[in-house]
């Protein structure tokens, strides 16, 4: 029913997003990384961590060189261009004993509350930065000399400027050496935005109305609007948060549960509260919804803001991700609002609450002057207000009752950037650059829920990911990024450790169509190698095509022409051609004698998958010339080209006991019945498998010496094979039952040189005969070698047989592991849904 809710509400805002018609579905903005890097490919990573946990706060000072690192009872000093550098710095900031067991005492989780968590560091002056630490339950902060990089014997109270629970949302800046926070502080937990190191220390109100409706912050951003600012407005500070929607209490939702709902918030900076009403409160503080894809349940994660050197050009991105409610279903959005649209809400009409309806409503009655909520301008000064202590009562009395305004922020153009599946963008960093077109693009780096980074260009309003990173081995969500213009570098904090990553590694597109294919503004073609844009001089006859991705490269005459392989089968055996695609936005197309529709998906007896052609039960007509080609962006490139030999079955020498395989056929057959027949098939071959095992079991104890049963040649490939019980796939070809001991194809795969194969995991392993002598190397057409991996296609599942030939020394083949890492983030694509809909809740 909920579900109906939220679709139903999708539904409406999918039809409210009028701006681009063509855009109007889901599936649209659904875009996949175009590469996936494993955490073992990744070039050029550098990490960093020690004993301490939680680097999740981070302070780039780009003319110094270092990165600041705050942790959990550690702040760190890391030199930016290399954070592996031996010559960091520690300061050891552990939260005492005595406030450790105090904080126990209060019944607090003594794994991750009961430390000092550093959630604030910021630059205060030219010698000290400051410092604050939730010290198990007990916040303090800090002065500390960057020279001396110790810990100060002098501590103050940071109860006012620093959360007791690091899990709330928390977010500090210093801005002209006060410091404005936004958090949940005490125990009693009610949010609130506050300045403090400042003459005048002020919070939001709480009576009659509370400003704040139990709000998680996320984000604080700095505008600097007094910047050549002709109406003489003030600096202001944004806050992002999401928080209980108020205005929604008489729609469907009933007021114990109302919605959360994203805000944008601002103050003044020169705000000094009001004389007698509003005393030590903002005057300046004002509300506005942000509305990014879906209007409710979405939570806001992360922002972060780009002004190209002139404020009125500043832009915020942000990601959203749908409230816990949901969280059966994983989607991401990320959306851009530019100031100038923030700034119309702010100027646009007010909400007001209504004591006898219990509602709230647009205000349309008379708004006293200076408008209220607004920053002391050259206007309210020539009137003769300097401050806000000059504020009269009732545009103050106003601005307490009208926290919140009635125009939402919608994003540019209306439109989500971006609406990803399965995935959570927890974190997103911006970096803006010109690229050859003269164009500025701005490129996006979105940490996940678990541990990756996806970094992505804007394009228009469309987003293309570039490349998804694992930047972390163990999944854990991505806590903090931040990028160096200066280094190129991206710093990714997370629980385990600090990263550090080139923002573009160019160098890994080896041919000037995967260079323009990639359409990273970075890179561009110079015509030997893709090259980081900045590190050339001429830029004259550099190629690159981040509008289209597609333009430019067909002069270049760097083309290489794939090596043609031999392939030589049986008439009735299957062989795999491989066609690893590097791009997962590429689609094979593959020729046979040099004419394309032949080799089809389901034609015949060709099946199409992510890594190559796989053809099942050969006829003697299928010899010829099969030529892969990748399709991508309206271009094509020559992959792999194979010529096939299918000989008569008398002709080649017998292959030994060819071990059952998965039958092809049954995972080709109609798609219509192929649940029922699936659910029957594995039925049936479930009970099959463990009677047969139990016999087998018993068969082998009483003739161990006959063992003779083992899979193929003796292997050069690193990868052994071994029978389960448990892992039945399918039903072997019948006449082979008798002859193998693995008649249901219950394979498993083990990673390593193994070289002894065991009946099932619980035999002890036996001493086998000699093995037959080796196949020639022709006739190990990929079926006699051994399986590496489980794959899904059109929803079937099989087995991908590797060719021996081919050494496993491709940096993507490392480890099993990793290999099923990949398969599994390429099957999260392949899996992907037309359409948001029910079916894939
Ligand atoms: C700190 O890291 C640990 C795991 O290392 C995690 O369980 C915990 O939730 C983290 N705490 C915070 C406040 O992020
Ligand atoms: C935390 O408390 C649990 C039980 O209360 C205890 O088993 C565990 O050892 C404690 N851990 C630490 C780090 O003190
Ligand atoms: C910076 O602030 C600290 C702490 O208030 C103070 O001790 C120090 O003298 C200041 N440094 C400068 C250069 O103002
Ligand atoms: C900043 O942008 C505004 C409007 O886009 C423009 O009028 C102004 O000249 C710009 N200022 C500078 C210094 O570039
Ligand atoms: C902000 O958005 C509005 C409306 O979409 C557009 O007219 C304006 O040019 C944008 N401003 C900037 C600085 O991008
Ligand atoms: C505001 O400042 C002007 C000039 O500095 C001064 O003449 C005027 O009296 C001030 N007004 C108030 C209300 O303080
Ligand atoms: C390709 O190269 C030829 C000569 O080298 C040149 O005349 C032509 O303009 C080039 N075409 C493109 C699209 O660059
Ligand atoms: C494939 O066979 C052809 C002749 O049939 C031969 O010329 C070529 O060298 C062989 N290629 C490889 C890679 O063995
Ligand atoms: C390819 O051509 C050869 C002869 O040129 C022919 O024997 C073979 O059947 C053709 N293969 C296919 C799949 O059509």
């Amino acid at each position: 029913m909920r579900e109906n809710v939220l679709f139903y509400l999708m539904g409406l805002s999918v039809a409210t997003v009028m701006g681009y018609p063509s855009r109007l579905s889901s599936a649209d903005l659904d875009a996949t990384p175009r590469i996936t890097i494993v955490y073992n490919a990744l070039k050029h990573a550098r990490h960093f961590s020690s004993h301490a946990q939680n680097y999740t706060t981070l302070l780039l000072e780009e003319e110094k060189g270092i990165l600041y690192v705050g942790a959990r009872g550690a702040i760190f000093s890391l030199s930016s261009s290399d954070i592996t550098d031996d010559s960091y710095q520690i300061l050891d900031w552990e939260a005492s004993p005595e406030k450790q067991a105090e904080c126990l005492k209060k019944g607090k989780n003594n794994k991750t509350e009961c430390y000092n968590h550093v959630k604030l560091l910021q630059r205060l002056n030219s010698t000290h930065l400051y410092a604050c630490g939730t010290y198990a339950f007990h916040p303090l902060c800090t002065y500390i000399d960057t020279n001396k990089f110790t810990l100060p014997s002098h501590f103050e109270e940071g109860k006012e400027k620093c959360p007791y629970d690091p899990a709330h949302g928390y977010t500090g800046l210093i801005v002209d050496g006060s410091l404005y926070t936004a958090t949940r502080y005490e125990f009693r937990s009610l949010p609130d935005i506050r300045r403090s190191r400042h003459q005048r220390a002020l919070r939001t109100e709480e009576s009659p109305l509370h400003w704040l409706n139990d709000a998680e912050f996320v984000a604080s951003v700095l505008v600097r609007e007094s910047m050549r600012n002709s109406m003489g407005d003030d600096d202001k500070i944004y806050y992002f948060f999401t928080e209980r929607a108020g205005e929604e209490s008489t729609s469907i939702f009933e007021k114990t549960q109302l919605p959360r709902v994203a805000r944008v918030a601002r103050v003044c900076k020169n705000d000094l509260g009001g004389k007698k009403i509003l005393q030590r409160k903002w005057t300046s503080f004002m509300k506005a919804r942000l509305v990014c894809y879906i209007p409710y349940y979405e939570v806001l994660k992360d922002v972060d803001s780009l002004d190209g050197g002139n404020w009125t050009s500043t832009v915020f991105y942000a990601t959203f991700s749908l409230s816990a409610q949901w969280r059966s279903i994983e989607v991401s959005a990320v959306c851009r609002y530019n100031i100038s649209e923030v700034r119309a809400a702010f100027e646009g009409t007010y909400m007001e609450y209504q004591d006898s309806s219990r509602k709230w409503s647009q205000y349309n009655g008379e708004i006293p002057e200076p408008r209220p909520g607004s920053c002391i301008t050259n206007r309210a000064r020539k009137r003769g207000y300097n401050s806000s202590q000059d504020l009269p009562n009732g545009v103050l009395d106003f601005i307490k009752l009208h926290p919140l305004m009635y125009e939402e922020v919608k994003p540019t153009d209306r439109v989500p950037l971006l609406v990803k599946k399965n995935v959570v963008y927890t974190q997103v960093a911006v970096d803006r650059v010109q690229a050859l077109d003269g164009h500025m693009y701005d490129i996006l780096f979105l940490g996940t829920g678990n541990g990756w980074i996806h970094k992505a260009v804007v394009i228009g309003s469309m987003v293309h990911i570039t490349e998804e990173m694992q930047a972390f081995k163990n999944p854990q969500p991505v806590e903090n990024i931040i990028i160096s213009k200066q280094q190129r570098n991206l710093y990714v904090g997370a629980q385990s450790g600090v990263l550090q990553l080139p923002l573009s590694t160019c160098r890994q597109y080896i041919s000037c169509f995967n260079c323009i294919l990639a359409r990273d503004p970075y890179c561009a073609w110079d015509g030997k190698s893709c090259r980081e844009v900045a590190d050339v001089l001429d830029r004259s006859l550099l190629i690159q095509d981040v509008l289209h991705g597609n333009l430019g490269c067909w002069n270049d005459s760097v083309q290489a022409m794939p090596v043609q392989k031999n392939r030589t089968v049986l008439h009735g055996g299957d062989v795999l051609l491989p066609c690893e695609q590097t791009s997962n936005l590429a689609r094979a197309t593959w020729m046979v004698n040099g004419t394309k529709g032949l080799a089809e998906d389901g034609q015949r007896h060709f099946r199409l998958g992510v890594d190559g052609l796989l053809v099942t039960d050969t006829q003697l007509e299928y010899s010829g010339e099969y030529q892969c080609y990748a399709e991508e962006n309206g271009l094509q490139a020559l992959i792999a080209t194979y010529a096939l030999t299918v000989l008569p079955k008398e002709l080649g020498p017998q292959p030994p006991a060819t071990p059952a395989l998965p039958s092809w056929h049954l995972a080709s057959s109609d798609a219509g019945n192929m649940n029922l027949i699936y659910i029957l098939v594995i039925t049936v071959l479930g009970g099959l498998c463990f009677v047969l095992s139990v016999l087998l079991l018993y068969v082998f104890c009483m003739q161990r010496h006959r063992g003779k049963y083992h899979l193929g040649g003796p292997q050069s490939s690193s990868v052994e094979l071994q029978t389960v019980s448990s892992n039945c796939l399918s039903k072997g070809r019948q006449d082979e039952e008798e002859l193998s001991p693995y008649p249901d194809g219950c394979l498993q795969i083990i990673p390593g040189e193994a070289t002894t194969l065991a009946l099932s995991p619980k035999e002890t392993p036996l001493a086998l005969p000699p093995p037959p002598p080796p196949l020639p190397a022709e006739f190990t057409n990929g079926i006699s070698t051994l399986p590496n991996m489980l794959r899904k296609m059109n929803g079937n599942s099989y087995m991908l047989l590797r060719q021996n030939e081919e050494p496993c020394t491709s940096p993507l083949y490392n480890s099993f592991t990793e290999e099923l890492s990949k398969i599994l983030e390429k099957r999260k694509h392949t899996q992907l849904v037309e359409k948001l809909d029910e079916s894939s809740v």
